[in-house]
């Protein structure tokens, strides 16, 4: 068994982005810029703005964060949202997910210029990325390319299954899996909470993708002896020993499933730290113009 290690892999990454910016700055060029809006004080979803902005500032990036009350309208966020659209100077943009119920996401996803988009979330991107024409792949599904892709993993031919349907993660990760480039060209099952027999099919994966937000969900007896195991969980579980009242837990019971595979990543320190990776990147290209 390997370790998939998103630390590792993250930090020569952001080294790589470092350079770039650095290499920018000297050239006179426009440094990366990105705006994050944070709606309310969803405990995770703070962690997940703060990290992004630090990471940003890390390598030489420019980071702006703007918050709104639970309360802020629908009309006064799109209104932001067009505000960032027409700065010049912000390149990406991203409006952190979940929001209050009284908000469409649909509809803010739809008003972030597709050329700012660099969460991929815009359905310009996403049909764009269905097409594998250039645009920006939402950073979770891309971070686990990535790592396929700096691990040299086979992935032609072979049964990718992939648990959960969100539009984040398991939607795009099953098209990508299945386009006909590096890493891809798999057989993809995109598995779901209405799935039959899900435990058999699982067990015929050959790379097993878990993004179903259920934690310690995939045990032993669901993985094949030498899978490729990619857990996508990141959830919060009540641990009265720990500080924060809490241990982070994904969504494979990694002592159990790890011996019988070949790859696996860790929670923390596997996918999450790959999808800021993936955000700078796509800020990086927005800043260069590269996708429109
Ligand atoms: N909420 C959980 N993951 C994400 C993400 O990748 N982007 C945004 N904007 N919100 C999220």
């Amino acid at each position: 068994m390997q370790l998939l290690d998103g630390k590792l892999l993250s930090s020569q990454i952001k080294q790589e982005i470092a350079a770039e910016v650095t290499q920018i700055r000297e050239q006179g060029g426009k440094i990366p810029h990105l705006v994050a809006i944070l709606v309310g004080n969803n405990g995770a979803s703070e962690t997940y703005v703060a990290s992004k902005m630090k990471n940003c500032e890390e390598v030489g990036m420019h980071s702006t964060l703007i918050r709104f009350d639970t309360s802020v309208t629908e009309d006064e966020l799109l209104a932001r949202v067009r505000e960032v659209n027409d700065n010049p100077d912000m390149d990406g943009l991203i409006v952190q997910l979940p929001l209050p119920a009284h908000i469409n996401p649909d509809k803010i996803m739809e008003t972030i210029n597709p050329a700012k988009d660099v969460d991929g979330f815009h359905p310009i991107n996403i049909g764009r990325m269905a097409k594998g024409l250039p645009a920006y792949v939402s950073a979770t599904p891309q971070g686990v390319l990535d790592m396929i892709k700096r691990y040299g993993i086979e992935t032609s031919g072979k049964h990718c299954v992939v648990v959960g349907r969100s539009q984040i993660v398991g939607l795009p990760m099953s098209i990508l899996m299945q386009r006909n480039t590096y890493p891809g060209n798999c057989t993809v099952t995109l598995t779901h909470s209405r799935t039959r027999n899900l435990a058999e099919i699982c067990r015929t994966a050959d790379i097993l993708v878990a993004a179903l937000g259920k934690p310690e969900f995939v045990t032993a007896d669901m993985v094949k002896e030498g899978a490729v195991v990619i857990d996508v969980g990141l959830e919060r579980v009540p641990d009265a020993t720990k500080k924060s009242g809490f241990a982070l837990k994904g969504d494979v019971k990694f002592s159990e499933v790890a011996p019988k595979t070949s790859f696996i990543t860790p929670v923390p320190g596997g996918v999450g730290l790959m999808t800021i990776c993936s955000l700078m990147q796509n800020t990086l290209k927005a800043a260069r113009g590269e996708v429109y």
